[in-house]
């Protein structure tokens, strides 16, 4: 493959102030992350670790194999929300390795309101189980919580994908062949009983663990019983009396290392070939992504200037190269696995969509797992485009993108707007993993667009009843607007909701690509079907 020659001049003005403006955004990112992680309150933590308990990232860390990464998912999940009193909503969520296999690791953390459960604490929880599920991932659950945060109980208890949907995870998890380890390290109350009572195998720590349908008070006022949680359902109970668990651990170290040991006896199932090359180092420096950024989205990016920091030394087999530009596609490696790029260079058009269809085509007959480079206004209007078919065209891209059955990854590195979110695998198209970089937007359409939109709308309502639209209305009308577009369509209010899987440092995307794929290699890729492409 050739090398992406870069015509990008790092010591140029235009290059060190998109830099200074990125590193911005960027430190901004950071100190929110930290903050996040060190959330808790400081007086929970105390307790915690009084009572010898390891802290939630403590126990993961022990977990993992040593110096292997750990890929935390969507760490500032329900962050602006509740007064930030639910830090990365009170679960830790990610992809670790443990004795050489990727494993999905789920724990609650207990010092932030006892772990229990919002609406993004679910989400989190049921989102991990699907990569799980997807990427056929054992999973590891750390047990400790109170179950659902009460007050907000209408909110998380009876949809399809609220606290129910766990055990039904499990349920199905399981009947595909997925191992399931459970450590309860502290309270597992009610629904939450069935954590561990659905696992393959579940270790429980001494006087620290407990499972339970119904706890001591609704005990004592379903029935006048009176009982304390040990005698009830401590891990003496469970592992000699009920058998609801297997294993009775020392303390939390003592629970993670059975847990490893579990893993010793898991069967080794075959993966996915890939034809793999020599991992390489991109010839341009990944950090070079702060200086290219898209910060300022009306500014045109040249897409194989982000390719070219991303992978394996810079070299892309670019497909289709003269034809539809604003869209560049081609095959690389990502630390030795090759991958399908398809990556935005300007709006959409009939001939982009037919392009990423051929290329999609491509991709899923050989097995060739797709990333999708998202820096999208969407698809071109105006009565050309429209006459042209645009509508079947694009049509033809959405199809190719939902029925391909090989991973599909995408990182948002600029904006995500309109339909172009859609074909460009947005989460609504099912991709292994998603991820923005700290500067990247997502709304239905700019702010701008949408207030002109709005204002037309009204004017059009006014004018039908002889009315016109004060000045003064207008621009108060404009800038609300444009203010609610920009909140609602940063970076952090996508990931609070878990509309992606996490905010990135760009110069980490390959490292995370690359995890990606080797996590989806534990279930083989199957063979892609197309429906009807309308021609
Ligand atoms: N809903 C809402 N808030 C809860 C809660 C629940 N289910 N369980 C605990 N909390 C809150 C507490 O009010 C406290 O909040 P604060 O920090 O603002 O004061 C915080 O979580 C920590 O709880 P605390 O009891 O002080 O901590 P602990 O470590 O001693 O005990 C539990 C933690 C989870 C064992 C205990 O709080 C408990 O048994 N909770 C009820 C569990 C239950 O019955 N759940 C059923 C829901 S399906």
């Amino acid at each position: 493959m050739f090398r992406i020659e870069s015509k990008i001049n790092t010591q140029s003005k235009e290059f060190q102030n998109n830099k200074k403006e990125f590193l911005k955004v960027f430190d901004e990112f950071k100190n929110i992350l930290k903050e996040t992680r060190h959330g808790a309150p400081e007086k929970s933590v105390e307790r915690h670790k009084k009572r010898g308990k390891l802290l939630a990232r403590e126990r993961i860390d022990l977990l993992i194999d040593a110096n292997t990464p750990f890929l935390e998912l969507s760490s500032l999940a329900a962050y602006g929300e509740y007064d930030n009193q639910f830090p990365s909503a009170g679960i830790i969520t990610g992809i670790g390795v443990i004795h050489g296999r990727e494993a999905l690791i789920i724990a609650n953390d207990a010092t932030v309101k006892g772990g229990t459960y919002v609406k993004e604490t679910i989400k989190k929880h049921v989102r991990a189980q699907q990569i799980a599920m997807e990427n056929h991932l054992p999973c590891v659950y750390m047990v400790d919580s109170g179950g659902i945060f009460l007050p907000e109980q209408s909110k998380v208890f009876a949809d399809r994908f609220n606290f129910g949907r766990f055990f039904y995870n499990q349920a199905r998890l399981s009947a595909l062949g997925i191992p399931q380890i459970a450590l309860v390290m502290g309270s597992c109350t009610a629904g939450g009983a069935y954590v561990p009572a659905m696992s393959d195998e579940t270790i429980i720590v001494k006087e620290q663990g407990t499972i339970f349908i119904g706890g001591p008070p609704l005990v004592k006022a379903a029935t006048g019983e009176v009982v304390s949680p040990e005698d009830l359902g401590g891990a003496r109970v469970h592992t000699t009396i009920s058998g609801v668990a297997d294993y009775l651990a020392e303390n939390d170290r003592h629970a993670i290392q059975i847990c490893r040991n579990i893993f010793e006896t898991l069967e080794k199932k075959e993966k996915q070939q890939l034809e793999l090359s020599p991992v390489e180092d991109p010839y341009y420096d990944p950090q070079e992504l702060y200086g290219i950024a898209p910060m300022d989205l009306r500014k045109p990016v040249d897409a194989r200037e982000i390719i070219a920091r991303m992978v394996d030394g810079s070299r892309f087999q670019e497909f289709k190269a003269l034809y539809a530009p604003t869209l560049i596609t081609g095959f690389a490696n990502i630390m030795g696995y090759p991958i399908g790029i398809l990556a935005n260079n300007g709006v959409l058009f009939s001939e982009t969509s037919l392009k990423a269809a051929h290329f999609i085509e491509l991709c899923t007959s050989r097995k060739v797992p797709l990333l999708f480079l998202q820096n999208i206004t969407g698809f071109i209007v105006g009565k050309q485009y429209e006459h042209g078919g645009i509508a079947k065209d694009g049509a033809k891209f959405v199809h190719a993108v939902a029925n391909a059955e090989v991973p599909k990854f995408t990182v948002i590195f600029g904006g995500s707007f309109g339909a172009g979110n859609y074909a460009m695998a947005g989460r609504a198209y099912d991709p292994r993993l998603l991820f923005m970089w700290p500067n990247a937007k997502i709304s239905v359409m700019g702010g701008e667009q949408a207030s002109g939109v709005l204002i037309q709308v009204k004017e059009e309502q006014l004018a039908k009843r002889g009315q016109e639209m004060d000045p003064d209305d207008r621009e108060k009308l404009r800038a609300e607007i444009l203010q609610k577009y920009d909140m609602e369509g940063s970076a952090y209010f996508s990931t609070s909701r878990l509309w992606d899987d996490g905010i990135i440092d760009p110069a980490d995307t390959r490292k995370i690509i690359a995890m990606g794929i080797a996590m989806s290699l534990n279930k083989p890729f199957p063979d892609t079907k197309y429906g009807i492409f309308r021609m």
